[in-house]
């Protein structure tokens, strides 16, 4: 049940909280130095959120294959090669899978880095290239051109305000995007038409406490994107920044946290569940988010409705998982709901961990202006305006990716004519 008077947005009223420490075992010893983090509390963290949170995730299935069904070298008028290919999750051609569709900037010297997303609406949504195979699976019906939760030739390009591919390409990065509904459709009973109902516990019928919510599914299907990426020779596997919006920036931070093939991780407004602070009261409440998404997360999480503060972990742990490499949180000034400074707060709160590991962690004690990007090892920024993933966040994650592991970064290591120029030419 959640009423009205379950959310708050009087910071007055948030109240006192006390987060675990990151640093300090279970058993109650201090993690003393970076070997003990990574071999001790860094595994014991995980373990926290599969079993209290996310659930626990398979690992990659042996018989997964990749098909690739289009290659076009000549795709936004020439300035990309255009690729689609299917992840086949059990290597059968009924079974469950996922079109990855990738554009590469033509003028970048190859491989390239890429960033990863999930999107909302089918990989058809994010451009108006008629070249992309328009996606047959459920979607939910609010977006254009949707019809009995299926899209038609009218939602081709529905949501490029989200994803500013010639801008991102422009800047020489690569552009792969998944529609998480091809892992598994977002609504309770979802699981029976997704990857869920076939690989993990569910698919024997068992229901244990901690199996995989649909969001641990979702952020296994960005880890099965990047076992194809991995053998894309167009594609610098090294420098792959994963990021996402929303539930799926609650994803991204999950999948980058289990995974440290993610070079970079990026949380655009993921609020709770996500960046944010469980333990402030403000915003959206976990009693409430495990009420309407039951299958978000695994079903031990409900048993912290309410009762946030005996949670083994709260969010900024979450963050911790990724050290020591580079995490940009982002909010939105009108996205109240996700709890902007919780999620400050948790980024923040990650640094000791990132200090730890010799890195700067989040430069600054308190929440910047609005649209006042910091960009340290950890990267925050609120910008002005409500809940969306605009091109503003987009150009400040290429900034970050360029200052932290990117483009400049992988010149650098070549020691490529581009490295030797100065700024200014
Ligand atoms: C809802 C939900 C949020 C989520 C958001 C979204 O608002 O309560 O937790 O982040 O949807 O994914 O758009």
């Amino acid at each position: 049940m959640t009423t009205a008077e379950e959310f708050n947005y009087d910071e007055s009223k948030v109240g006192e909280y006390t987060l675990p420490d990151s640093l300090v075992m279970l058993d109650g010893r201090k993690v003393a130095d970076a070997a003990m983090w990574k071999e001790r509390r860094r595994p014991e963290i995980l373990r926290l959120f599969e079993e209290h949170v996310y659930g626990r995730s398979p690992g990659r299935p042996q018989e997964m294959s990749f098909k690739a069904f289009d290659n076009d070298p000549r795709a936004l008028g020439g300035l990309a090669t255009r690729k689609q290919v299917t992840v086949a999750f059990t290597g059968q051609p009924g079974g469950p899978s996922m079109d990855l569709l990738i554009y590469l900037p033509n003028k970048a010297k190859k491989p390239v880095p890429t960033f990863l997303l999930m999107n909302f609406w089918g990989n058809h949504s994010v451009h108006p290239d008629p070249g992309i195979r328009l996606s047959e699976r459920w979607m939910v019906e609010k977006a254009a051109g949707v019809v009995n939760h299926r899209a038609t030739e009218a939602s081709r390009g529905s949501r490029p305000s989200r994803h500013p591919i010639e801008k991102i390409l422009a800047r020489g990065y690569g552009y792969a995007t998944i529609y998480y509904g091809d892992i598994e459709p977002d609504h309770p009973q979802g699981y029976k038409d997704g990857v869920r109902s076939v690989l993990g516990p569910l698919a024997e019928g068992k229901h244990p406490r901690d199996a995989w919510g649909a969001i641990g599914a979702w952020a296994w299907g960005l880890r099965r994107a990047m076992d194809y990426l991995e053998t894309d020779k167009d594609i610098d596997a090294r420098r792959v920044a994963v990021l996402g919006h929303s539930r799926l920036g609650k994803t991204a931070l999950w999948a980058g946290a289990q995974d440290e093939r993610f070079a970079i991780v990026i949380s655009n407004e993921s609020g709770c569940g996500g960046a944010a602070l469980s333990r402030r009261w403000y915003g959206e409440t976990v009693n409430r988010i495990n009420n309407v998404f039951p299958h978000w997360f695994c079903e031990n999480f409900k048993q912290y409705n309410g009762r946030e503060k005996d949670l083994p972990v709260d969010q900024h742990m979450l963050i911790a998982l990724i050290a020591p490499r580079p995490v940009y949180v982002a909010s939105a000034e009108e996205d109240r709901w996700a709890d902007p400074r919780g999620e400050f707060l948790s980024a923040k709160h990650a640094s000791p961990v990132y200090r730890l590991l010799g890195t700067e962690g989040l430069v600054g004690d308190d929440m910047p202006a609005v649209n006042q990007p910091i960009q340290s090892i950890i990267g925050y920024h609120i910008r002005g305006g409500e809940h969306d993933l605009t091109e503003y966040d987009w150009l400040r994650y290429v900034d970050f990716a360029d200052k932290h592991g990117g483009v400049e970064k992988t010149r650098r290591h070549r020691g490529t004519e581009e490295s030797r120029r100065t700024p200014c030419e």
